[in-house]
């Protein structure tokens, strides 16, 4: 059985592609940065759940580690943040997505 890891797979586009590979018979690694809180991930068969916050050096050495000498098929980095919207960059002031942030 093939074997990929997807990160940030606790919710948004992470979460669709863990539920379609583990559909079509791929063992998944789902990384997630509170896997207690991870329900809809760790529901679905043939994944596992595995803490990353790829902003903290400390997570990603631990998680590799926990790897150890496991072969990986397919590694897809989807952990992250959508950057600014349009909105954003034609703002003049600090933005959030969809609101100027009140001073
Ligand atoms: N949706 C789009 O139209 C679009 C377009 C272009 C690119 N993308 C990119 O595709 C990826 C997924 O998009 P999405 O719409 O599914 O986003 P999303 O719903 O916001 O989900 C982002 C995922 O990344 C995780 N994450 C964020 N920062 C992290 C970190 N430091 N370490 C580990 N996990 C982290 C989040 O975990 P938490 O739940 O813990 O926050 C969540 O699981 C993102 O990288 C995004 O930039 C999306």
């Amino acid at each position: 059985m093939a074997t990929a890891i997807i990160t940030g797979a606790n919710r948004g586009l992470g979460l669709e592609m863990a539920k379609q590979y583990a559909a079509n018979g791929w063992h998944v690694i789902g990384t997630a940065r509170e896997p207690e809180n991870a329900t809809e991930l760790q529901a679905i068969d043939n994944v596992k759940v595995m803490q990353l916050d790829a902003a903290d050096d400390a997570s990603v050495k631990s998680f590799a580690q926990q790897l150890g000498g496991q072969p990986i098929d397919l590694f897809i980095n989807n952990a992250g943040i959508f950057g600014p919207s349009e909105f954003d960059r034609q703002c003049d002031r600090p933005c959030q997505t969809g609101k100027r942030l009140e001073e």
